[in-house]
């Protein structure tokens, strides 16, 4: 599996510890984030992410700023895109479970390494349950893309 992953300056150091977990997975990572030092607007990491999921060139994204907040309104923009922000583990999971969310967003200001690793492996790991149930409601929320 290929994984996204971007952030902007309130997160390159998470970024590139969430980045080294998913490597040492054995999952391939496109890293579009900004460096330490830099400075970039989070609209802007997120629709990069958001192109390589739609795009089918990525199955998943990540996405990290200060509250993850800012990424998951950006993305959540973007046709075809399902962005969960995200800080306690039953969201990512059932993210996954119910919502089939390609994207995970959370703050670097709000959880730490130890939570974030979790959170990215949960939402790896777990899923969509393909209930038709959970289809419908997904369907209805394309529907609403335009
Ligand atoms: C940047 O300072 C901050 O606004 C951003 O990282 C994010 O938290 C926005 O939602």
């Amino acid at each position: 599996m290929k994984i996204a992953i971007g952030n902007d300056h309130a997160a390159p150091e998470l970024k590139l510890a969430v980045k080294a977990h998913l490597e040492d997975r054995g999952f391939e990572v496109t890293d579009v984030g900004c460096a330490a030092g830099e400075r970039c607007d989070y609209p802007d990491k997120a629709a990069e992410v958001c192109a390589l999921v739609t795009s089918g060139e990525c199955q998943l994204g990540i996405l990290i700023c200060g509250t993850g907040l800012g990424m998951s309104y950006a993305a959540n923009k973007i046709k075809g895109i399902r962005a969960a922000c995200c800080s306690d583990y039953f969201s990512a999971r059932l993210s996954r479970e119910h919502n089939d969310a390609n994207v995970l967003c959370f703050g670097a200001r709000v959880v730490g390494e130890g939570t974030a690793l979790d959170l990215v492996d949960i939402f790896i790991d777990t899923p969509f349950s393909g209930d038709e149930r959970h289809q419908r409601r997904i369907d209805k929320i394309t529907a609403l893309e335009g």
